[in-house]
């Protein structure tokens, strides 16, 4: 029996389900909404809209990706990566006087506090670019002047801190388990061509460190998605910044989410050869596996990056020389593509991640770089839904996030269980 004191009030507007315990809630009406609820529940909160947001809509069933209104191909073609990061951090584009303030103020932010490099140094060779991306957050957090200062202002400071800093400290990490030493950021160069330039200690070639940019401002934001969602609810708790940047640095670390770019690369490393594609796609395919890269929780039709990413690898593949990769890359699509149509029979499309691998590896950037370099441009989005969340740019009121659960486990009745002294347990 269902009490009215006991079931939360339950709304759903616009597919969005509200709760609240202030109005009464009939029984009737609460078996129907809890009926509702169950249906949400164990499915990953697909198509659960948790809350509202201004920065960026994701149009899964048209391809489409909108950041602030306006359409990623339009942002692709006419902006850069930092225009991209005022933005989305500032709800509007920006002017030409505030576009040179805010680029020279991510200049002047590149430089990590020394002590990060000698912590890396300490650390062993073998380290995961991602967990120690991750390791040094808390580092750069002790050195922030305004950690604490919770107004947007302050926060707006330490996204351009963060924003600034993470290719120094990637690059930095890359070169140091090499035996080598950081390359110091460079003023001149943009932010893209910065970070190939402390990668490489070279200077960057032009056209690459283009698409390089073009490649930032793709990952930079995609709605509500698992580290995004993970920063946001962190930043609900009124955590700073750096600790909530730390939950959704962890959600991205999966292969199910950012961590699914170097796992792309793995299998292209692991097929080889175009003529062993088929055959390999069809027996991944037919034990249950996953083919990394190809399918999408929101997309139902192409990913909107990986159309544009795909001509990027082809057009690096041209400028290189080599097509290998892009050919691999594109021969792995259609088999999938043709054997997915044949056992489940839909359709199934690459996400932002499948040509990713390709464009990256033949930017000369290492494997295991991938997730982390797509840290790099996401630390824009992440930052922009913290400041939303911790000063409810799309709500009416900072809400602290606290889902629920149905108890479902099942151990000695309605009793409950008596508790036994260690001595007199049996297995
Ligand atoms: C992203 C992902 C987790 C979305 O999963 P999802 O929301 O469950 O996707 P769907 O509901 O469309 O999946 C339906 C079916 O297709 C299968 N499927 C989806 N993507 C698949 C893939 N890449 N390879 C093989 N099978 C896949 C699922 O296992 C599921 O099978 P089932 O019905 O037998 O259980 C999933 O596509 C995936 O794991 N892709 C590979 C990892 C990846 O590229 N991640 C980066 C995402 S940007």
């Amino acid at each position: 029996m269902l009490n009215d004191r006991d079931v939360p009030y339950i709304i759903k507007m616009r597919g969005c389900v509200h709760r609240t315990s202030r109005f009464p809630l009939t029984e009737e009406r609460g078996v129907r909404e809890m009926a509702d609820i169950l249906e949400t529940k164990n499915i990953g909160l697909r198509g659960v809209k948790v809350a509202d947001t201004r920065i960026s809509d994701v149009d899964g069933t048209k391809g489409n990706l909108i950041y602030r209104g306006f359409n990623i191909c339009d942002l692709v073609q006419n902006s850069t990566f930092e225009e991209v990061s005022f933005l989305l951090l500032n709800d509007r584009l920006p002017t030409r006087p505030e576009s040179e303030r805010f680029q020279s103020e991510l200049v002047s932010e590149r430089e990590t506090p020394g002590v990060v490099f000698e912590f890396m140094k300490m650390l062993p060779k073998s380290a995961h670019p991602m967990d120690v991306l991750q390791a040094t957050i808390p580092v750069l957090a002790s050195y922030d002047p305004q950690l604490h200062e919770e107004t947007r202002e302050a926060n707006l400071k330490k996204a351009v801190r963060l924003i600034s800093k993470f290719p120094t400290l990637v690059a930095a990490w890359d070169r140091i388990r090499k035996g080598f030493e950081p390359v110091h950021p460079h003023p001149d160069f943009t932010h893209a061509g910065n970070f190939l330039h402390m990668l490489t200690g070279t200077v960057p070639d032009p056209e690459t460190a283009k698409d390089f940019d073009t490649c930032l401002i793709l990952h930079a934001e995609h709605s509500f998605n698992a580290s995004t969602f993970a920063g946001r609810e962190v930043a609900s708790t009124h955590a700073h910044m750096y600790a909530s940047i730390e939950a959704a640095m962890a959600a991205l670390s999966g292969e199910l989410h950012g961590g699914a770019n170097s796992e792309v690369m793995k299998t292209l490393l692991e097929i080889e050869e175009v003529d062993r594609v088929k055959p390999w796609v069809s027996e991944k395919l037919r034990k249950g596996g996953k083919i990394m890269g190809m399918g999408h929780a929101v997309y139902h039709t192409e990913d909107p990056r990986a159309t544009i990413l795909r001509t990027i690898s082809e057009r690096l593949a041209d400028r290189t020389g080599d097509r290998h990769w892009y050919e691999l890359t594109k021969a792995i699509e259609a088999a999938t593509q043709e054997e997915f149509e044949r056992l489940k029979g839909r359709e199934i499309y690459p996400n932002v991640d499948f040509y990713s691998a390709s464009v990256y590896h033949m930017m000369g950037i290492s494997r295991d770089l991938f997730t982390p370099v797509f840290a790099i441009s996401r630390i824009s989005g992440w930052t922009a839904h913290i400041i939303e969340e911790k000063f409810a740019e799309a709500q009416p009121k900072p809400e602290l996030y606290r889902p629920d659960s149905d108890y479902v486990g099942n151990y000695c009745g309605l009793q409950g269980c008596t508790y036994i002294p260690v001595e007199e347990r049996r297995s």
